[in-house]
């Protein structure tokens, strides 16, 4: 018997074993190692993806991918051996910077910590006519996912990874170390509070009063809630992390029960991929321990590009067996002035102007004013750090 189902917990993903990547008594003798290879300094993105790889989130991933995986995940949204992936992990540089097969690289994050080293296996071309249309379903170049991806380089680095360095930044306002737990801690912590049935929420927002409904409703149904914002890259102009951290821990304290809840983060880059990020996600919470997994309106989209169910929809047509983590899917959901409460479409019947319904605009004007959005919205103390920072110009990723 595997330790996961020794502990009464989920398997990783794909068979995969999350320890086999880093090795914190190997990461020494690596490091050495590393002094004497030739340097790669990833992008804040690829930086988030080598942690994952690293501390077992991207099970049961070795390394950035090679084409077969690549051209498997883009058009059959599985990897070549058959497990559910929805998204491509790419070690994408430019022509001139193109290793061969068989060198070995010291992969650099960004901030020049030495993260870990990559084996090269394959080096392939960055086949974007491929990969943004079926990740991003647009090609517009204002999409900030498919943006990103036709900035990167035009050939992939593929091969196994043996991670040096988790956390690159220990000290930074984002390391959130307290709550930077890996797959294996979290599971840890499922075990010793026993739970045996955990939902995981995805966020890259502060949790309004809609985001805390279905958490409430989820937690109903489940042993325990983690709470697992993400706090890997983000566009500019989204909520920064510490902020938004700061937020959750406010309204944690005081709206949740500490005995069901657990907060954690998730290291991960946002890619704005709607339908297919959802999916991405609820193969990492699975990797973190979890069995189930909040799919609310329009998850992991921007501006108009997805219909707010179709990352719902895209569940379905996905093996749940394979899969393993089941999606709890929500609708549309808000304050109802005539109910007194909060509901969906399903709960309460719909009524013109009945749910409390703030756009991000809006809600940004007021906290700039100094002004709280409605406690319907927003409770006050998420509220309040939230008018703390736009006055101390922290709100925002710049
Ligand atoms: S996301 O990029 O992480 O999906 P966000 O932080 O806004 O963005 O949403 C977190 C989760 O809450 C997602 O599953 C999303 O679908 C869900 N959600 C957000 N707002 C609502 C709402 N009003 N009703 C139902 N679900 C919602």
């Amino acid at each position: 018997m595997s330790t996961h189902a020794a502990q009464g917990l989920i398997s990783a993903h794909g068979g995969g074993n999350l320890n086999a990547r880093f090795n914190p008594e190997r990461a020494k003798d690596l490091a050495k190692d590393a002094a004497g290879l030739k340097r790669l300094t990833l992008s804040q993105k690829q930086s988030c993806d080598l942690e994952l790889l690293g501390n077992g989130g991207y099970s049961p991933l070795d390394g950035f991918m090679g084409s077969d995986d690549f051209k498997s995940v883009c058009k059959n949204m599985t990897l070549a051996n058959g497990a559910v992936w929805s998204i491509p992990i790419l070690l994408s540089v430019d022509t001139g910077q193109a290793p061969k097969v068989g060198e070995r690289l010291a992969l650099h994050a960004p901030n020049g910590t030495l993260q870990g080293v990559i084996t090269v296996k394959e080096v392939f071309p960055h086949d974007k006519k491929l990969e943004i249309p079926s990740v991003f379903r647009t090609e517009d170049a204002a999409h900030p996912g498919a943006a990103q991806v036709a900035k990167e380089g035009d050939v992939c680095v593929a091969g196994p990874v043996d991670v040096v360095t988790l956390c690159v930044d220990p000290q930074g306002p984002e390391a959130f170390l307290s709550y930077r737990l890996t797959p294996a801690q979290t599971r840890e912590e499922f075990a010793k509070r026993n739970w045996k049935t955990v939902v995981a929420f995805q966020t890259r927002n502060p949790i309004h009063r809609a985001h805390e409904y279905v958490c409430k409703c989820a937690q109903e149904i489940c042993d325990g809630l983690l709470i697992h914002p993400l706090v890997g890259e983000t566009k500019k102009g989204d909520i920064a992390a510490d902020v938004r951290m700061q937020a959750i821990g406010a309204l944690v304290k005081r709206y949740f029960n500490p005995a069901t809840t657990l907060v954690s983060v998730l290291p991960a880059a946002m890619r704005y991929a709607g339908p297919r990020e959802a999916i991405h996600h609820a193969v990492m919470r699975r990797n973190y321990g979890c069995t189930h997994f909040i799919v609310g309106r329009d998850h992991a989209g921007v501006g108009n590009y997805y219909g707010t169910y179709d990352a719902q929809k895209l569940f379905d047509d996905v093996d749940q067996k394979n899969l393993g983590i089941v999606p709890l899917k929500f609708e549309h959901t808000g304050y109802s002035k005539s109910y007194g409460g909060m509901v969906s479409g399903k709960s309460f019947p719909k009524i013109e102007g009945d749910i409390i319904n703030l756009s991000g605009t809006a809600v940004r004007e007021l906290l700039f004013k100094g002004e709280r959005p409605p406690a319907e919205f927003s409770r006050p103390e998420v509220a309040d750090v939230l008018i703390a920072a736009a006055k101390a110009g922290t709100l925002f990723v710049q």
